[in-house]
């Protein structure tokens, strides 16, 4: 068997055939692909703006600069990747980070807590792990209550949704991030995106994303001015084709992914040491599946299992390792905060190939894998 990874890009055709098509054109960046894909991007999510960029950190960089104060302190979840909290600090400001509960995404019952106690809280930044979107009706009271901003951080959830609250739509918070990297839902190579209700918002993410610089053709056709800071976050004309034919199929991927959940779930419910994060949730968009395994109560431990599993040709993955206990983080004074279920966590989950080409021969080949060794 090849080697199977825990996620990768689907391409076809017609993707292709996208991306050859701007090759030819006359325009590789600042076309009207990028336009294109952002208003496509704002029909599938449901926000009124959308700003495309590089990559999911650079959006989560220009988001942070364009909500957040030097020294506000922002409630953040240590399961997730780096670049969440990273950008909290890119903008000077100071992540806090909250515990987990049972399906892996921020406790904003704990959030709640934080607030109540502290003044200095300016925005909760929750993660969609895996998928599954937090809930808006919760975060909606603490944004309302607490006057505090939200970004959303949308790079698992893409295609998701909360009841009829689709994830990016921005519609309990400011800001929300997407990611195009090929492990995600869709790609674009490299590439990400910001959407917003907000008008002033999206115009200072424009202005951030094209070196602070606004054409001013009152002084002459050619002329700009420079009002921020700003950087070349800017998508390509090339990314924004191979985004626009992905988005197209976006809906199919999703199925895709969840017949395989709904498959790895079967196949694991009579195993007592194998247990999905959470139960079916139709609303998850299902960017990872995650078991949690009792490895108290087998004969083997979590790191040798994945090596194992990896002889055999099939990647499983951590996510995450604790943003808080990194050694960059403990040498901020970070890594001692009360999080005993994210600490739990961490000991028992890993997540399994979960992509739209994985075929079904291949994931029964991991799963008669895993069983072999846990059950
Ligand atoms: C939750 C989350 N946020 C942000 C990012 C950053 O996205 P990118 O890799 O496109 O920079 C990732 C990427 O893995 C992610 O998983």
């Amino acid at each position: 068997m090849d080697f199977i990874p825990y996620g990768k890009q689907s391409i076809d055709e017609e993707d292709i055939n996208s991306v050859v098509e701007v090759l030819k054109s006359d325009f590789l960046t600042t076309g009207s692909k990028v336009q294109d894909f952002e208003k496509a991007l704002c029909t599938y999510t449901g926000a009124k703006y959308c700003v495309s960029v590089s990559n999911g950190t650079a959006a989560l960089h220009l988001a942070s600069l364009a909500l957040l104060n030097e020294n506000d302190e922002v409630l953040t979840t240590p399961n997730s990747f780096l670049a969440t909290s990273n950008s909290i600090l890119y903008a000077k400001a100071k992540p806090i980070f909250v515990d987990i509960c049972e399906d892996g995404n921020i406790d904003l019952e704990l959030c709640e807590k934080e607030l109540q106690k502290n003044q200095n809280i300016k925005a909760i930044y929750a993660v969609h792990f895996s998928g599954k979107v937090v809930n808006q009706e919760k975060l909606r009271y603490l944004k309302q209550k607490y006057n505090i901003k939200i970004l959303e951080d949308c790079a698992h959830s893409l295609g998701g949704s909360f009841e009829n609250i689709k994830a990016a739509s921005c519609e309990n918070s400011d800001l929300s991030i997407l990611s195009f990297h090929p492990v995600k839902h869709i790609t674009t190579g490299e590439g990400g995106a910001i959407s917003t209700n907000d008008k002033e918002l999206y115009e200072k993410l424009l202005l951030l994303r094209n070196h602070g610089m606004k054409a001013n053709p009152d002084v002459a056709p050619w002329h700009y001015d420079m009002i921020e800071l700003g950087y070349n976050y800017r998508l390509t004309d090339i990314s924004c084709a191979l985004g626009l034919s992905q988005l197209k199929k976006l809906d199919g991927f999703l199925e895709k992914r969840k017949e395989l959940v709904k498959r790895y779930e079967n196949a694991f419910k009579e195993c007592d040491f194998i247990k999905p994060l959470y139960p079916y949730d139709k609303g998850s968009a299902y960017h990872l599946f995650v078991i949690k395994c009792d490895f108290e109560k087998l004969n083997i431990n979590k790191k040798d299992f994945v090596l194992q599993m990896r002889e055999k040709n099939i990647g499983l993955q951590y996510h995450y390792i604790p943003i808080n206990k990194q050694p960059f983080y403990k040498n901020l004074g970070y890594g001692s905060e009360k999080t005993p279920n994210m600490d739990k966590y961490y000991e028992q989950a890993i997540s399994l190939p979960l992509y739209p080409s994985l075929s079904f021969e291949e994931q029964d080949y991991v799963i008669k894998n895993i069983k072999e060794l846990l059950c």
